[in-house]
């Protein structure tokens, strides 16, 4: 392995501590000084805008791009390219991520008691979560910087999407994932796409730490969203949902909170949109856990975001089943900036929330179904108002988790759990495959039972 050179910064963009405010050098994860995260700013914006434009040009520079043959107008990511950290063209890995849609989710509104309701899909992405959006940039800057090899500790969706990328853009990877409690499919897809894939006897928690010494002694770049460029090419979901949504702000954007960096992607990008001009109101950014990986809820509610109280993570939504979630600062800010709130949701809530959007021909993963479930505890609580309008970040593919939705349509998710009994309740949402003789009768008879019941 030979050791990466270091550029020196010179373009638009930089790091700097959200600390202590120190700059740091560009392929660095910490500061120096304090330890605390890194973000990127972009001192060249100011006084002539991204790419010396303004918000109007650039509206229609973007969306003009996509009709363009050029790869990196067709990445949903690139077409924002004057708001990212500069990349040269040629050094740039796209799987054409990005231009996800928004859907309108009408039954899945009722159930939670309002009007009017959207899902911005981002398990549409080429590996079926949004990890896509920021892979492509970091991933980029690993090969521009002259890496050979990056990394990631992950419950299975980062490491599916840096497995393809690394892939690529002609990189060697290293995916360490917790022995179990991953689903199959996200596993399958890191060992498809040739990445060195391990399975550490520990947790998610415990991955990251044997990972952060790995790359300490390693000139192995580290891809987990502690990596300020992932959090860069996250924030275009956001400019491109406002896009879709015509500019105009929804009242709410509620996303799942597992390490915190897609949140806090989503937040930056709406306070940038803000303070560039592209919208002149900021949406409330509210983060659902599962009440079994729920250190952000306790943190704000018991010190008030001062302090991170880390839990041992347990839920069957496993991409966020994290206790020690690296980005709680920023997440933490971004609430607090936007106005929005924090709820945890419980396992039999998520399992139904999931099984809604799915009826309603989209689905999810488990570990984005928390939205919806959080949104129906905001409303109740009077913090969402029938009126508002809504969007939901759902983060990953149905396909994501088969094993569960299978388990839960059979009814047999929640079988030698303490939720069984509560799970009763979940019956009416369960459609469990039958097993019929091979009769035209048969099935003509069991259409005619069906269309009774609707
Ligand atoms: N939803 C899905 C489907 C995820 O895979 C993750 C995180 C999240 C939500 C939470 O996002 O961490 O930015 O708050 N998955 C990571 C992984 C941890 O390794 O795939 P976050």
């Amino acid at each position: 392995m030979s050791e990466p050179a270091t550029k020196a910064e010179q373009s638009v963009s930089q790091l700097r501590c959200i600390g202590c405010g120190r700059t740091a050098l560009p392929d660095r994860f910490r500061c120096e000084h304090c330890r605390d995260l890194l973000e990127i700013i972009y001192p060249g914006w100011e006084g002539r805008g991204p790419g010396g434009l303004e918000s109007s040009s650039l509206k229609s520079l973007w969306r003009d791009r996509r009709s363009s043959l050029d790869p990196a107008d067709q990445s949903g990511v690139w077409r924002f390219r004057e708001i990212l950290p500069e990349i040269s063209k040629p050094q740039l890995i796209t799987i054409r991520e990005g231009n996800t849609p928004v859907y309108e989710l009408p039954h899945c509104a009722k159930s939670a008691g309002i009007e009017q309701l959207f899902a911005k899909h981002q398990g549409m992405n080429p590996t079926g979560s949004f990890k896509d959006t920021g892979m492509t940039v970091a991933a980029s800057f690993a090969r521009q910087a002259g890496y050979r090899w990056v990394a990631c500790a992950s419950t299975g969706n980062t490491s599916a999407s840096m497995a393809a990328y690394a892939a690529r853009g002609g990189l060697h990877s290293l995916v360490l994932i917790p022995d179990g409690k991953i689903s199959w499919s996200k596993l399958s897809q890191s060992l498809d796409y040739g990445a060195i894939t391990c399975q550490l006897k520990t947790d998610f928690d415990g991955c990251v730490r044997v990972l952060n010494e790995v790359v300490e002694r390693m000139p192995v770049y580290l891809l987990n969203s502690v990596n300020p460029y992932r959090v860069e090419g996250q924030k275009t979901a956001a400019f491109e949902l406002l896009e879709q949504l015509g500019w105009d702000s929804p009242d709410h954007v509620i996303a799942p909170g597992g390490n915190l960096a897609n949140s806090s992607a989503i937040g930056k990008a709406l306070l940038e949109m803000k303070q560039l001009g592209f919208i002149s109101r900021l949406p409330k950014v509210s983060v659902i856990q599962a009440e079994g990986a729920n250190p952000l809820v306790r943190t704000i509610r018991e010190n008030s975001g001062e302090k991170l109280i880390p839990v041992r993570a347990d839920t069957m939504a496993t991409a966020i089943r994290i206790g020690n979630p690296a980005s709680w600062k920023k997440a933490v800010r971004v609430i607090r900036e936007t106005g929005g709130a924090v709820e945890q949701v419980t396992e039999i809530e998520i399992a139904l929330a999931k099984a809604e959007i799915g009826a309603e021909g989209i689905g999810c993963e488990p570990a984005s179904a928390v939205t919806l479930a959080g949104l129906k505890k905001l409303v109740k609580q009077g913090f969402v108002k029938p009126k508002d309008a809504v969007v939901l970040v759902l983060t990953g593919h149905v396909l994501k988790d088969a094993d569960f939705t299978l388990k839960f349509h059979r009814g047999d998710l929640f079988a030698e759990t303490p939720y069984e009994v509560e799970s009763r309740a979940l019956k009416s949402q369960q459609r469990a495959p039958l097993v019929l003789e091979p009769s035209v009768d048969a099935v003509i008879r069991l259409l005619h039972s069906a269309e009774k019941s609707f």
